[in-house]
């Protein structure tokens, strides 16, 4: 029986499910279970002494514009201070070609917002960011699926989707969530020409590109694209939006990330954001800028790549140790997530459910494929817990895993 509201809601609420990432997360807050299952940022990072001060500074000497309305593209010298930080990345922009969100999830449902009329094909690797899946789903999206392998999306195989007419194409380069996995240099350029011929737009979700804890950096889609076509003006207007975040590098609770995009793109978003927000927070805004300005931004990322660099590698090391050989993971070189296939008789939802009895938890691969599959994937984060506790938990897990298989635990072939 369905109760009144629920026959008020709008058609499009049909599709909008809970995520099953969102339902993990109260999981994390009991203290006995050790989580790999959010992606959350370690705590011990956060800079919260240059915040206080920051905040101080704010109130002291831009009080009443900190608390006023702002506008809706974002606070200049915020959008000036990302277009020096990405210019070093080699992304070169103007602050015409940025906009500041309210996190990178508001920028894919502004995105959605503005490009998905329903039943438009979005292609998407196989499996994909699940956030973006929710935003777009509610414009009424399907999907068209690319496969992935250790080098990230199977470009050679990208034909047959762009054939399917896909609104755009929706790719997580660096250290993708779910797998970890990073888009080899000479797929990123097969994708630009592929989408080029196909006059297919790209949108590049990079929330996870400056952490970066081994190999060499990785030339940006956005940038390359800019190289392909030739772009001299320093104002981008190619065929790539760039998605990026202050969540991971930062603090995700201020709720602040940019997107790059030619003008008209930006002018559109801005339309959508007024009837969205507004604008993001002005207090965020500047109190971000106090904190980011003289450099801190930069010496700061190199602190969380030291941390997280050592729980990646503790976390490879117990897997190694305590996982049944039948168990297969990536070797992330950055971010925040690895990625574990079981032996395909196993469903790690099941895994899951004695996991959590055993007080540890991580997220089933399954709810990452838009169009099915992944029975016997898992997705486990390395960034929020410290090394004691991955060890702790992959041991745990481990046993787990080995129960499972009916076979006596710490038995490695
Ligand atoms: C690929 C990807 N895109 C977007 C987001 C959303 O980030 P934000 O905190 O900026 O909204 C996340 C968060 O984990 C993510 O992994």
């Amino acid at each position: 029986m369905l109760t009144p509201w629920e026959h008020r809601f709008a058609q499009r609420t049909q599709r909008m499910t809970s995520s099953a990432i969102r339902e993990l997360l109260k999981l994390t807050e009991r203290p006995d279970i050790i989580s790999f299952g959010g992606g959350m940022p370690a705590p011990e990072v956060f800079p919260i002494e240059e915040f206080a001060a920051a905040c101080q500074k704010v109130l002291r000497d831009q009080g009443p514009q900190s608390l006023q309305y702002g506008p809706t593209d974002g606070y200049l010298p915020l959008r000036e201070l990302i277009a020096r930080h990405t210019g070093r990345y080699g992304i070169e922009v103007t602050p015409e070609n940025i906009l500041i969100t309210s996190g990178s999830q508001q920028a894919l449902d502004l995105l959605g917002k503005i490009l998905i009329n329903p039943g438009d094909r979005i292609l998407v690797e196989s499996p994909t960011y699940l956030g973006a899946l929710q935003a777009w789903s509610a414009y009424g999206a399907e999907y068209v699926t690319v496969r992935m392998d250790k080098n990230g999306m199977i470009t050679e195989e990208m034909e047959a989707a762009l054939r399917s007419g896909p609104k755009f194409i929706y790719v997580l380069p660096n250290f993708q969530n779910p797998t970890g996995v990073t888009l080899a240099q000479e797929r990123r350029m097969q994708l630009i020409e592929l989408a080029d011929q196909y006059g297919v737009p790209i949108v590049e979700d990079d929330p996870y590109g400056q952490l970066r804890y081994e190999g060499e950096h990785l030339t940006s889609v956005v940038v390359m694209d800019g190289q392909f076509r030739d772009n001299c003006s320093v104002c981008y207007r190619g065929n790539v939006i760039y998605l990026s975040t202050f969540s991971k590098i930062l603090a995700p609770g201020l709720r602040l990330a940019w997107v790059i995009a030619p003008p008209e793109v930006i002018r559109k978003m801005v339309q959508a954001k007024q009837g969205a927000d507004l604008h993001t927070s002005s207090f965020n805004q500047l109190v971000a800028y106090e904190v980011a300005r003289g450099g801190f931004l930069d010496r700061h990322i190199k602190v969380i790549r030291s941390v997280y660099r050592e729980r990646r590698d503790t976390m490879l090391a117990a897997m190694d140790g305590f996982f049944p050989p039948e168990v297969d993971w990536t070797h992330p070189e950055g971010g925040l997530f690895l990625w574990g296939t079981l032996p395909e008789s196993m469903r790690s939802a099941d895994v899951l459910k004695a996991a959590i009895e055993q007080k540890v938890a991580f997220v089933p691969g399954e709810s990452f494929y838009p169009t099915g599959g992944g029975h016997n994937t898992m997705r486990l984060n390395f960034s929020n817990a410290t090394p004691e506790k991955i060890m702790e938990g992959i041991s745990r897990l481990g046993r787990v895993l080995y129960e499972k298989m009916g076979e006596p635990a710490g038995v490695r072939k």
